[in-house]
């Protein structure tokens, strides 16, 4: 059943469904059909949703995607009863989706002041931001090094990243830059190579020590964080701990953070 154009809210168009996949049985992406004049900074986040019974559903998704890639990426939790999750995990190639037309976001290159390394620090679904950070030249220009972190509670929940990271080294456009990409994973509630919330592991030096990078230098070193409102709430506050402040678009400072929103 396709969305009659009168009844879409003027913030919003119907996008197509390239294609999805399901990485586990609460974690899943899909690529959109991309409007011609929609742009974004890397990093951004939009409206996404489905038409429900009387008006839209709606929830900020993080684009997964580079601004340079013609379709765009989002990866998602399945929440069962989610009152958009539920329905929008059963789409299918060819199925109407809503997308917002003003993306926006604090996870973004502009609000950083100049450095060396760039660290993006996530967990679950939170790694979707970086997805399109990670691919983006401008990143590579900006900073010698990135340091991708990412910390799921099962090791099947990395999947996503580590498909991610394989597709960045065969990419002919921009597999140049995965030299300079350090990633880092670890899970929280099974057993892996590397175990611990990224919190504990940089408190503890263990992340340093694995990345091969000193601690972090306000000087130097510029972080994004994004996760649950927990996982931020600690990690932002540890990171303030070395020195580093919170930076927003208007005033550029040496850390970010974004809340993974989908629930
Ligand atoms: P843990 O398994 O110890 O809770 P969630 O699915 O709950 O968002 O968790 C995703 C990952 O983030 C899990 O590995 C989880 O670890 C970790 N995590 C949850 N809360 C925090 C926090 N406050 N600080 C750091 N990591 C966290």
């Amino acid at each position: 059943m396709g969305i009659h154009e009168t009844t879409l809210p003027k913030s919003v168009t119907a996008e197509s469904v390239l294609s999805v996949h399901h990485w586990t049985d609460t974690l899943f992406s899909f690529r959109l059909t991309r409007p011609a004049g929609f742009r974004f900074r890397s990093g951004e986040f939009v409206m996404i949703g489905l038409m429900g019974e009387t008006r839209p559903i709606l929830r900020a998704y993080s684009i997964a995607s580079p601004s340079w890639d013609e379709g765009l990426d989002f990866y998602s939790i399945k929440v069962q009863d989610g009152e958009l999750t539920s329905r929008l995990q059963n789409i299918k190639p060819g199925d109407p989706v809503l997308l917002g037309k003003k993306p926006t976001g604090t996870l973004v290159l502009d609000a950083l002041l100049p450095g060396k390394t760039l660290y993006l620090l996530s967990t679950g679904t939170g790694l979707a931001p970086f997805a399109s950070v990670i691919r983006d030249p401008e990143t590579f220009d900006a900073y010698e090094r990135v340091v991708l972190t990412h910390t799921c509670r099962e090791v099947k929940e990395l999947d996503y990243g580590k498909k991610l990271m394989e597709d960045l080294r065969n990419d002919p456009l921009i597999g140049e830059f995965a030299d300079r990409v350090t990633y880092f994973s670890s899970t929280t509630r099974e057993p892996y190579d590397r175990q611990g919330r990224i919190t504990d592991l940089i408190s503890s030096g263990a992340f340093f020590d694995a990345v091969g990078q000193p601690a972090f230098n306000p000087e130097t070193d510029r972080v994004m964080i994004c996760g649950s409102m927990d996982m931020i709430r600690d990690t932002r506050a540890l990171v303030e701990g070395f020195g580093l402040r919170e930076g927003s678009n208007a005033m550029p400072r040496e850390l970010v953070v974004e809340k993974a929103f989908v629930d």
